[in-house]
């Protein structure tokens, strides 16, 4: 086994301005993007610590974070970043391990690197003194003045750089000495070491360790660790209380008994939403809609359900089809199913085609047979959007 002697830098106290956010906080499949990135280092046998830089104050937030997320194994430090990622390298390199041979830079930003590449970029540092892994350019490549072509450079003699970059020690510290004051200015660790003629080797890199810059990384990394749809189930009983208006599916039905609850008790919108809430992944309506709180007393669920629609929508989640079921011996819905369905779509924000409204009495068994009161099922797919 290869011993470790390496440390990684993950610089992690960006902006990110380009995405509109700091994206190192991002989740991913419930996993913040700096964690996927720190995971894959501590995975990497050769790893033996881990120094994370980051806002200025986020320094407990991150240790927290790293460790809430099995990315804590190998943490040696956190400290704070600077104002160019130079900065924020240089900083983190100052609180490395005494004793390690070599220090990988690996962007806090690139969730998707393997600890296989950890490894080979590694090996190709301890040969060559420095390595960075890189794609080779696929597609032919302008040179630019203003938007006016002014040459076609030869993709073969180039490659675009990733990290992680490799180095041995003394050859960083030596790049940042030289570059002094301008080592701010470079926007990663081998034009350090190639600024000043020193031979940096290029390992194959990998096309899924791209760094989350803009909003169309931002889908494709969600994309691939993301299911591309969730299912949701909801259940809602309500008991007949007379005096109350009675209020099912969205609709009226006059003359007939009401149900009993803090709102109106429309159980066929509760068990949807409950549904649309579950597949979402964001609980039950008792949560959003506290029955302690006089503001949903006597509310129209269809509000809520408009309000429930929008909070799945945040979460990233559109509703595709619904198919609810109400078990109930009164009031009768097979006259009224239509107006339901294109009620609850309505609500919903689809085609009415998509909502599917069906209903039973159960034989006259149980407490819906009894006419105690009633229940409602409801079954929905949820786009991720
Ligand atoms: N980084 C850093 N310190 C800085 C700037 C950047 O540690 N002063 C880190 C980022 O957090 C990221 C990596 O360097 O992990 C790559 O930088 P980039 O993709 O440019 O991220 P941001 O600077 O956050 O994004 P933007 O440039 O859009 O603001
Ligand atoms: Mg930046």
């Amino acid at each position: 086994m290869a011993h470790a002697d390496a440390v990684v830098i993950l610089p992690a106290a960006g902006k990110g301005t380009r995405l509109g956010q700091a994206k190192q906080y991002l989740e991913l499949g419930g996993v913040p993007v700096m964690a996927r990135a720190a995971r894959a280092a501590a995975a990497c046998q050769e790893v033996a610590a881990i120094v994370v830089a980051c806002p200025a104050g986020d320094e407990e937030k991150v240790r927290a974070l790293l460790e809430a997320h099995g990315a804590g194994a190998k943490l040696h430090a956190v400290v704070a970043g600077g104002a160019e990622r130079a900065d924020s390298v240089r900083n983190a390199l100052a609180a490395a391990p005494a004793g390690v041979e070599l220090v990988a830079v690996h962007d806090a930003a690139r969730p998707f690197a393997s600890p296989a590449l950890f490894t080979r970029v590694l090996e190709a540092a301890r040969t060559h003194g420095a390595a960075l892994a890189a794609i080779p350019c696929t597609d032919t490549v302008k040179k630019a003045e203003g938007t006016a072509v002014a040459g076609t450079l030869d993709r073969r003699t180039l490659w675009l750089a990733q990290t992680p970059q490799a180095f041995r020690i003394p050859v960083l510290r030596a790049g940042y000495e030289r570059a002094g004051n301008g080592a701010s200015s470079f926007t990663d660790e081998a034009s350090l070491v190639e600024a000043s003629g020193g031979r940096v080797e290029l390992v194959p890199g990998e096309k899924e360790n791209f760094k989350v810059t803009d909003a169309d990384d931002l889908a494709r990394a969600r994309a691939r660790v993301e299911l591309p749809a969730a299912v949701g189930f909801g259940l809602d009983v309500h008991a007949y209380e007379e005096g109350r208006r009675c209020i099912l599916g969205g609709i009226e039905f006059p003359g007939e008994v009401g149900l009993l609850g803090h709102s109106d008790a429309d159980a066929a919108l509760h068990a949807i939403m409950d549904a649309i809430l579950g597949g979402a992944g964001l609980g039950d309506i008792g949560l959003h809609f506290p029955d302690t709180d006089d503001r949903f007393r006597g509310a129209d669920s269809g509000r809520l359900l408009e309000e429930v629609v929008r909070r799945a929508a945040a979460a990233g989640f559109a509703v595709l089809n619904v198919d609810l079921t109400i078990a109930a011996a009164r009031p009768k819905i097979g006259p009224r199913r239509d107006e339901m369905r294109v009620r609850i779509a309505e609500l919903l924000g689809v085609p009415a085609a998509r909502v599917n409204v069906k209903a039973t009495t159960t034989e006259g068994l149980g407490f819906v047979g009894r006419k105690e009161g009633l229940a409602a099922q409801a079954v929905v797919l949820l786009a991720r959007c």
